[in-house]
């Protein structure tokens, strides 16, 4: 049986306070700070950079759980470890080695993930599967917070959980506590929550309610 983790995503705190986001997230009670890069390139939008991931370093002792949304996420495998990244998660659509980025990843001690997008079959990433300790599955089309669950992947994660008893199985967008409640039903352990964490005036009180709710 796995452990649920709830990771809210700093890509919905006011970016004036982002040192208070990632306090905040730790004093909810949260299990790890999810942090979204964005190079404008995979995705049409802009986020943060291995500065931001060096800050979040300093002010957090939880995990740091950061998510490249990056054509070459391979070029930035030291800068992002070496910032202080606990896991890092790439995604399979692009082409680059992702066998050797995934094992140069751990080689650094550090978690390696790889992420599906919502149209992305399983098979896919059957190949990487033996090197990675987390799989992430995208509820929606990256790029955005605030945007609405799609639930094309819910078959994935069931066949996945069926596959790997053990595996960390992440969902990323559209988060709330129905679709939370959703995913785990399909399998899904590990919750990249955005927009429905950072809305809330008491983190702390909506990580509470989500922990009794994924039983
Ligand atoms: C989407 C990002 C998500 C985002 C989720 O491109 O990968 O982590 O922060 O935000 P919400 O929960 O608002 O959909
Ligand atoms: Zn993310």
């Amino acid at each position: 049986m796995t452990q649920v983790k709830l990771y809210p995503s700093i890509l919905a705190a006011d970016v004036g306070h982002l040192y208070d986001a990632c306090v905040r997230v730790e004093q909810s009670g949260a299990d790890a700070v999810h942090i979204d890069l964005m190079d404008g390139a995979f995705v049409p939008n802009m986020s943060f950079s291995p500065a931001v991931v060096a800050m979040a370093r300093k002010a957090v002792t939880i995990p740091l759980n950061v998510h490249l949304m990056m054509m070459r996420p391979d070029q930035y495998v030291d800068a992002f470890c070496d910032a202080g990244a606990s896991s890092l998660l790439v995604h399979i659509e692009p082409e680059y080695d992702h066998a050797e980025t995934l094992k140069r990843i751990r080689d650094k001690g550090v978690k390696a993930g790889i992420v599906l997008n919502p149209s992305t079959e399983l098979s896919a990433i059957e190949k990487v599967l033996p090197l990675v300790d987390e799989v992430l599955f995208m509820t929606v089309f990256p790029g955005f917070g605030g945007q609405s669950f799609l639930s094309e992947p819910l078959e994935r994660i069931q066949a996945l959980r069926a596959q790997c008893p053990e595996l960390d199985i992440s969902v990323d967008g559209g988060l709330n506590r129905e679709t939370c409640k959703i995913c785990f039903d399909h399998g899904a352990n590990v919750f990249d929550i955005g927009s429905s964490m950072f809305k809330p005036d008491d983190m702390g009180e909506e990580v509470r309610v989500m922990r009794e709710l994924l039983v």
